[in-house]
């Protein structure tokens, strides 16, 4: 039985008071909470948005939970009361595709969990889910281990894994049962990458035949390596070597092929299924073609391919290499199909695959050959303040489904609902608490991520998360770190695939 709908889903409309509060518990199989201390909070007079909400009401949390939703609560003295009047109360964001601690391409990514778990609750986003990766010749579960010290007792925001499965040999089925026992229950794979994380297709049915047993989601990185590959050699013997070429080494048939593959093992194993960053129109159909086939699969775009086109990529003087990642940035055409697709539900959530490498110091790697560009655009701590502007303030998303693919989605897909994505008697005190009159830009110099530059530098900002609660605690004022490093938990979760 399926825990999570991937077909479309009509979303509700945004109009204050078109449906009914959630004042209720909906806590159903909960997962098994750590608590530490912190002072009951109380958020008076905020307009509250959830996926299929919308309503004005006062919030009080103790013991790191919501415990009261209503009008006019009355709160003991010592409690910390935020006011939010005029501002728009969201459930705390959920990035499901952040890289944080990534070895790749000779080089690792530039933020640790201070500086990531910093941006990411600057953004509002309270959960991240980091995609644990490791090489070819690392054990699983070293690897979880090694991910995991990573974050523990420095991250300042909740934090999961998805478990690269980047080999599958004897050893391999044994301790990914381990990781998945200790609540880690999302596997990652990438068709990609040949040579490094990539996996061959007899690995690829065990890992979904494995999660299919297991009730685990399997994300997958959709691109046909083989013709990345070849396509690279041919245009770099045709003397493009810029950033520019990346674009045409993986055009939207090689994405659309990587997904066309995932789609067919997906089917024969019967196991769930997560695409993630999907770019482009060819690779969208693909995946729903396969929906209606009756396969699993839940589809993620990025921020990155809603507001940035392929030119960002041919810019002069080896501009383009900011711009680089893989799949590529796309025609611009793709992005009215993605923003369609959100619209409609054939799209589940908006991530940003956050993967920093510096531009003076990493991205140059690849001056004179674009395949040894390290491949990554950082927007952890823009994803959220970026969607509102060109999602709900240009009219392409209410709030309730701004909500939905930025939080909700995440939280139902990856076993985190009702604990997290809503706000509910009962959920944790993840809260942002927005500034929608607030107006201003993006700039590199101001940012929390750990890296030189931002691939939206100067863009305008029509609003932005102003305070944030993580379990109750606030963690921004203001627009300004104020949390605790440590302080951020790991979140086990049940496999509900
Ligand atoms: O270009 C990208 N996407 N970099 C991060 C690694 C990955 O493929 O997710
Ligand atoms: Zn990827
Ligand atoms: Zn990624």
């Amino acid at each position: 039985m399926w825990a999570v709908e991937f077909r479309p889903v009509a979303h509700q409309s945004g109009a204050v008071g078109s449906s009914s509060p959630v004042f209720c518990c909906r806590t159903p199989g909960r997962i098994h909470r750590q608590r530490t201390s912190v002072m009951p909070l109380l958020i008076k007079n905020g307009r509250v948005v959830t996926a299929d909400s919308d309503f004005h009401a006062d919030l009080y949390a103790e013991g790191e939970t919501i415990t009261r939703i209503g009008r006019d609560l009355e709160a003991p003295p010592g409690t910390e009361v935020i006011d939010a009047t005029g501002k728009l109360v969201f459930p705390g964001f959920i990035d499901p595709h952040v890289h944080i601690y990534l070895p790749f391409m000779g080089t690792y990514s530039k933020d640790n969990y201070e500086t990531g778990s910093k941006a990411a609750l600057v953004g509002g986003t309270t959960t991240l889910i980091e995609m644990c990766c490791p090489s070819r010749n690392d054990e699983p579960l070293a690897a979880f281990e090694l991910w995991m010290s990573q974050a523990v007792g420095k991250s300042a925001c909740d934090f999961t894994f998805h478990m690269g499965v980047t080999k599958f040999d004897d050893g391999t089925e044994a301790q990914l049962r381990e990781i998945v026992a200790r609540g880690n229950s999302s596997f990652k794979i990438f068709l990609a990458y040949k040579g490094a994380f990539g996996i061959d297709d007899t690995e690829l049915y065990r890992t979904l035949k494995l999660a299919r047993e297991l009730g685990v989601i399997v994300t997958a990185h959709c691109e046909n390596e083989t013709l990345v590959a070849e396509r690279s050699k041919e245009l770099l013997a045709a003397g493009v070597t810029g950033p520019e070429g990346h674009h045409d080494s993986r055009p939207p048939r090689v994405e659309a092929e990587g997904v066309h593959h995932l789609m067919s093992f997906a089917e024969l194993t019967g196991a769930a299924t997560y695409i993630v960053h999907l770019s482009c129109k060819e690779a969208l159909a693909e995946a729903i073609a396969a929906r209606q086939r009756g396969v699993r699969v839940g589809v993620e775009t990025l921020i990155q391919y809603l507001l940035l086109d392929k030119s960002y990529a041919e810019r002069p003087d080896f501009e383009g290499a900011k711009y680089v990642m893989s799949p590529p940035l796309r025609d611009k055409r793709n992005q009215s199909v993605l923003w369609s697709g959100l619209k409609t539900g054939l799209i589940q959530t908006v991530a940003t695959d956050h993967a920093p490498f510096d531009f003076v110091t990493q991205k140059p790697m690849g001056r004179d050959d674009f395949t040894k560009i390290p491949n990554g655009i950082p927007s952890l701590e823009d994803r959220v303040n970026l969607l509102y502007t060109h999602g709900v303030r240009r009219g392409r998303l209410t709030l309730n489904q701004f909500v939905d693919v930025a939080s909700t989605q995440a939280a139902k897909l990856f076993g985190l609902f009702p604990r997290k994505g809503t706000i509910a008697v009962g959920s944790d005190a993840d809260l942002v608490v927005f500034d929608p009159a607030w107006f201003g830009t993006i700039s590199a110099a101001t940012q929390s991520m750990a890296v030189d530059y931002s691939a939206f530098e100067g863009w305008p900002l029509e609003g932005r998360v102003d305070t944030v609660t993580v379990r109750g605690e606030v963690a921004v004022r203001d627009g300004k770190f104020v949390g605790t490093l440590g302080r951020g938990q790991y979140l086990a979760r049940p496999a509900v695939h």
